[in-house]
This record gives structure tokens, C-alpha cells and sequence, in this order.
């Protein structure tokens, strides 16, 4: 029969536009991983061959310039927002809430500050049309946003098998039903140690290896999957880490009355929230021990700095002590013998431990990023940017409008490649290619529905002719792509 040759042409035009994947969402797809203190410049001290591989082959900055102070959840938050602490709430790990006269930690509540911030998982999936946003253990990405909760999301679990994150983001990706199109993805190391052995530890060196795997493996479950063409991977830090030694720790508590205050936070930068009455007395001592000890800075909430972004919040406390590079405060007093009884080591005045919070200007606070996938430009290093950047590139990749944010548009200039022009000759080709096999199938298509009707009317089921004439893997293949859905009308 004629139909014979037809349908060899549809199998083998619906094989090639089909067969890579089986589900997936239809709107860009992006993946953003975070390594937990990441420092930028750990490309230049380790041997990490794949992210070295994919950082060349797509888009790399030599650093960002992340948001104050440089601590994991006010700079994740603004990552995934645009706007700064100040404006999104999170303002640090910690804060002082003097209405509810409580320590806030992460939870709903340090998230909730106002309506008007809109993380990039809940916006993305605002803009309806079947786009899923998943968030593994990204700080803050559990938590309910605009009084709704995204499609998937896993709560944060300390030493969480690293593959099994990355299996749970393809899987998220090549979800039949509900295929996500975000992945916010987290991994709280070399943050979680190097807290304890320091950034130049043998700990961290391992540490550091294995992120360089688990992206090689991302890579390679991607490629598997056939999504390398398909996904956009960007890769950041919230910030780097430097090193400080017993000898460097301050004791600030020793000048202040017992009772007359509260503090939260932790190294390098305390919050003091003075109770009424001594407002002056605290500041003007810590003033006064600032200048004998010449290793820490007190400001007043009138003194922070604007560039800062950093005062305009209730959350903001009236008195902040920051330790210069390489100090830390009481905090890391209370905690160097807890880590070192944790994890089994002899504390010493050598012991190395992991700091980071300073003012985002100092060097070792600057995270990293790298880029790569069908909307990012390949082989292409560009200037180190603004984290606050990254939600208006976000939205670039992802083809939606930004919401109100503090970014600018420079990230997304630099970094999505040029969709309008420069083709590159391959491109160009397996277009041409791409189209006369879509015209094939539409073709292709025209003859089978007019065959099935004319079948239809020799009363004659479709579905039993198909089944008689068609082999069945073939079947199975138009059924998964609903090939025979327009059969219904
Ligand atoms: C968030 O804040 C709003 C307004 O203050 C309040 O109504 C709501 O219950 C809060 N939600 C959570 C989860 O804390
Ligand atoms: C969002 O998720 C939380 C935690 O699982 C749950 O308690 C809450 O009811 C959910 N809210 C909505 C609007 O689904
Ligand atoms: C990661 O390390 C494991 C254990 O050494 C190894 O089996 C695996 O092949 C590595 N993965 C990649 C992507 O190199
Ligand atoms: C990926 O594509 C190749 C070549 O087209 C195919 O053989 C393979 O089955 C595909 N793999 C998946 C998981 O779709
Ligand atoms: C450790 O450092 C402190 C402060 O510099 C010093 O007073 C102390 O003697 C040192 N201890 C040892 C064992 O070296
Ligand atoms: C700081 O010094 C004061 C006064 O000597 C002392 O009571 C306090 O325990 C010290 N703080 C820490 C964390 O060691
Ligand atoms: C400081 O005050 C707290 C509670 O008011 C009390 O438990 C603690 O013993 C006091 N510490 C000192 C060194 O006076
Ligand atoms: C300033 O510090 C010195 C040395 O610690 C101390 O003697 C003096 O009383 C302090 N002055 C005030 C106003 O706290
Ligand atoms: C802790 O370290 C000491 C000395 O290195 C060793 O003898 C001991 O077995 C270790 N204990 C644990 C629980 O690892
Ligand atoms: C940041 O963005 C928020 C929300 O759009 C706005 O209210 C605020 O003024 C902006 N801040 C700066 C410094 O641009
Ligand atoms: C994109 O490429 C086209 C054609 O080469 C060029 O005219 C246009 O200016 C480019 N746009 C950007 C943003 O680089
Ligand atoms: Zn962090």
C-alpha cells in the first residue's frame, strides 16, 4: 500500500524532531546551583577540571560583588530577588525582632517582611502558562511566598547526598506531568566546614573536589538526558570566606553592662540593640574600645554606610560592631572549642577558622560565576557584576518580564547570548535542516488524517487501523507525543 512509504517518512521525521526527550517543559529551562562560600578566586588555588571545562566553554566573571553584610541568607535572598537587604528583610542569619523582643533565625517570619518581594521561584511560576518552580534547599525556597508555596520544593537537611540533589533536579526536569523550568538548587559546603577548619584546610581542598564532581556529574546527567541543548546552568556563590586565628578573637561583651543590651548576629559583624536608656552609654563604649583596640568599627544605624543598602529596615539594629579582616568577635570565642569538641581536633592558637560577613569591597567575600547553556554566550569571560543583578538575567533566560528590583540590566547584556543575528553556520544548517523535516512532518501529518478519514468513514475505527498497520513501537511513540490528539476533535 501507499500509506507504507508515508508513514516510514512520519517515523522517521517525528524520530529525529522527537527522540531526545519525552517530556519537558516547553518555556527556557535554568538551573541555578549554589556552592554555600564558594570564594572566587579558589579557581586559581585548586585544580577543578570540570568547572574549569564549563566555565570556558560558556560565560565566566572573575567575581560578583555580593550585598552587605556577606552572610548565606541576606545574599541568597537578594540572588533570588534583586533588591537588596534593606529592602527584601534579610537582613542577616540572624536578627533582633525589638516588637516580639526575640532572636529571629531562618524560618517563615525572616522571610515574610514584605509582599512587595517577589523571589524569582514564585515569579516565575506567576507567569502561569505551565511554567514549575523547584527550589532544593535554596535558603528561603520552602517558604511561602505571595500566600502561595511553588510546585516542588526540599526543606534544608544538613550532609544531604549530593547526587541525590542532582537526581531530584533532572527528574524535576523530565516530570511528565508537571516538568519544572526552574531549578533553584543549593549545597551548603565548603560553607559548613570551612566554618570550622578554614578555607585553606585539607578538609576544604577535598571539599572543593567534590563540587568539581558533583558539576561534572550535573553535566553528565544532562547530556544523558539529552538537556545539555535544552538547560541553562548558572553557577554562584553567596560569598567567599577568610581564614582567622584564635589570637584574633575580640571579646566586645567585656566593655558593655551585663543586662543592659541584646545581640545577635555572628562574626565579623555583631548587632547590638541597646535596651532604653543606654543607648549612648553602649555606643559611646564601644566607641572608646574601638579606638584602643583598633581592630573592630562601631557604627550607629545613622553611620552605616549607604552603598550598604543596608539601613532602611526596622530589622536594621541601632548599633553594629564589625570586626576588621581577619578578626573575629565573641561568637567565634564561644564556638572555636564547639567545633573543635565537634569535630574532634586540639584548638590552638594555629587553629584556622572560617569567617565571612565583612563589608562586600574586601577581596576574599566575592563569590564566583559561570554560565552555560543555549541562552548564554560561549567562550566568553565578562566584568564582575552585582549579585542584585542576577534576578534581571534570571528573568532574561527565562523569557519573562522582571519584576521591580534593584538590578540593573548589565548581567543579562553580558552574559544571554545574541538569539537575534550572528548564527553561527551550524546554526544556520540544522535550521534549514529542522524546517524542511517540520514541513515534511506537517505533510506528512496532512496525508495520515486524510487517510484516517477516509477510513472513518469505511467505519472503521482509527485506532484499530493504526494498530494493524502500524508497528507497535511506533504506536507507542505517537501516543506519548499526542500525536493522535487532534483525532478528538
Ligand atoms: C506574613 O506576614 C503577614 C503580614 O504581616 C501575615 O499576615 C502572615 O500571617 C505572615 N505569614 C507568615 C507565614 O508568617
Ligand atoms: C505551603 O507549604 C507549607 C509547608 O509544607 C504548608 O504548611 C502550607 O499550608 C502550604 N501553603 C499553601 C498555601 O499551600
Ligand atoms: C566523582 O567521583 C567518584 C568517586 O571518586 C567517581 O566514581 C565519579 O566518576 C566522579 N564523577 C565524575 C563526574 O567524574
Ligand atoms: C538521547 O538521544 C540519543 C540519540 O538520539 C538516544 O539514543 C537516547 O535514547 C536519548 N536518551 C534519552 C534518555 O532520551
Ligand atoms: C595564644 O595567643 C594569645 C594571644 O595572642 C597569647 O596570649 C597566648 O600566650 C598564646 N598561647 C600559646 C599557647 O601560644
Ligand atoms: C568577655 O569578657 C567578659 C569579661 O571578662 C567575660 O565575662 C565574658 O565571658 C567574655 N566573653 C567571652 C565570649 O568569652
Ligand atoms: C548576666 O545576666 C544574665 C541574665 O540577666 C545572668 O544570667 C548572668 O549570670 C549575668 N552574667 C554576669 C557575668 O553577670
Ligand atoms: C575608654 O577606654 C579606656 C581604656 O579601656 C578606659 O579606661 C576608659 O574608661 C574608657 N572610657 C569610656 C568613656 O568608656
Ligand atoms: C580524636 O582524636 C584523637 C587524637 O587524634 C584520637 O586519639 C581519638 O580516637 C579521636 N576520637 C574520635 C571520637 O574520633
Ligand atoms: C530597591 O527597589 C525597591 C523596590 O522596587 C525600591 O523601593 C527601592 O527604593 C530600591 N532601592 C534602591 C537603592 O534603588
Ligand atoms: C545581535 O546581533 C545583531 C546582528 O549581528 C546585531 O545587529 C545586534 O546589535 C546584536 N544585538 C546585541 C544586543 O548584541
Ligand atoms: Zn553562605
Amino acid at each position: 500500500m501507499f500509506l507504507k512509504p508515508i508513514l516510514s517518512v512520519l517515523y522517521l521525521v517525528t524520530t529525529i524532531c522527537f527522540s531526545s526527550v519525552t517530556s519537558l517543559s516547553k518555556h527556557p529551562i535554568l538551573i541555578v546551583v549554589s556552592f554555600d562560600a564558594f570564594r572566587y578566586n579558589f579557581f586559581t588555588t585548586e585544580t577543578l577540571p570540570y568547572m574549569n571545562l564549563y566555565r570556558t566553554k560558556g560565560t565566566y566573571a572573575e567575581y560578583l560583588t555580593n550585598v552587605f553584610p556577606t552572610k548565606t541568607f541576606p545574599n541568597h535572598h537578594s540572588i533570588a530577588t534583586g533588591v537588596y537587604p534593606e529592602v527584601h528583610g534579610v537582613i542577616g542569619n540572624s536578627y533582633y525582632d525589638s516588637t516580639l523582643k526575640k532572636i529571629v533565625k531562618i524560618s517563615p517570619e525572616m522571610y515574610n517582611y514584605s509582599e512587595a518581594v517577589i523571589p524569582i521561584w514564585r515569579w516565575n511560576e506567576d507567569q502561569g502558562d505551565g511554567r514549575v518552580s523547584a527550589s532544593f534547599m535554596w535558603p528561603g525556597g520552602d517558604f511561602t511566598y505571595q500566600g502561595k508555596n511553588i510546585t516542588y520544593s526540599v526543606t534544608f537537611q544538613n550532609g544531604f547526598d549530593w547526587k541525590k540533589r542532582v537526581d531530584q533536579t533532572i527528574k524535576w526536569i523530565l516530570d511528565p506531568e508537571k516538568p519544572a523550568n526552574l531549578i533553584m538548587l543549593y549545597f551548603e559546603e565548603p560553607d559548613t566546614h570551612g566554618h570550622a577548619f578554614g578555607p585553606n584546610s585539607v578538609i576544604i581542598k577535598d571539599l572543593l573536589a567534590k563540587l568539581d564532581n558533583i558539576t561534572g556529574y550535573l553535566h553528565q546527567q544532562l547530556e544523558l538526558n539529552n538537556l545539555s541543548d535544552k538547560v541553562n546552568v548558572i553557577q554562584v556563590s553567596d560569598h567567599g570566606m577568610t581564614a582567622v586565628t584564635p589570637p584574633h578573637f575580640i571579646n566586645i561583651t567585656q566593655y558593655l553592662k551585663n543586662g543592659t543590651y541584646e545581640w545577635a548576629g555572628a562574626s565579623p559583624a555583631i548587632q547590638i540593640i541597646p535596651h532604653g536608656g543606654f543607648e549612648d552609654s553602649i555606643y559611646t563604649a564601644l566607641k572608646n574600645a574601638s579606638k584602643q583596640n583598633g581592630h573592630f568599627t562601631v557604627y550607629a544605624k545613622s553611620e552605616y554606610l549607604d552603598r550598604w543598602h543596608y539601613k532602611n529596615n526596622p530589622r536594621s539594629p541601632p548599633i553594629l560592631v564589625m570586626a576588621e579582616q581577619g578578626y573575629a568577635l565573641d561568637d567565634l570565642i564561644i564556638s572555636a572549642p564547639q567545633y573543635a569538641k565537634k569535630y574532634n581536633f586540639t584548638l590552638t592558637n594555629q587553629s584556622e577558622f572560617g569567617v565571612h560577613g565583612y563589608d562586600y569591597i574586601v577581596d576574599e567575600m566575592h563569590p564566583y560565576f559561570m554560565a552555560i547553556g543555549p541562552r548564554i554566550k560561549q567562550q566568553t569571560k565578562v566584568d564582575p557584576f552585582s549579585t542584585i543583578d542576577l534576578f534581571n538575567l534570571f528573568c532574561g533566560i527565562l523569557e519573562i518580564m522582571p519584576t521591580k528590583n534593584n538590578g540593573t540590566t548589565k548581567a543579562a547584556d553580558m552574559v544571554l547570548a545574541n538569539t537575534s543575528g550572528k548564527y553561527s553556520l551550524g546554526t544556520i544548517l540544522m535550521m534549514s535542516v529542522g524546517g524542511v523535516l517540520v514541513a515534511l512532518l506537517l505533510v506528512s501529518l496532512a496525508i495520515v488524517f486524510t487517510l484516517i478519514a477516509i477510513k472513518r468513514q469505511q467505519s472503521i475505527t482509527t485506532t484499530a487501523a493504526l494498530n494493524k498497520r502500524f508497528p507497535q513501537t511506533f504506536q507507542n511513540y505517537i501516543e506519548a507525543q499526542h500525536l493522535l490528539e487532534p483525532e478528538d476533535a
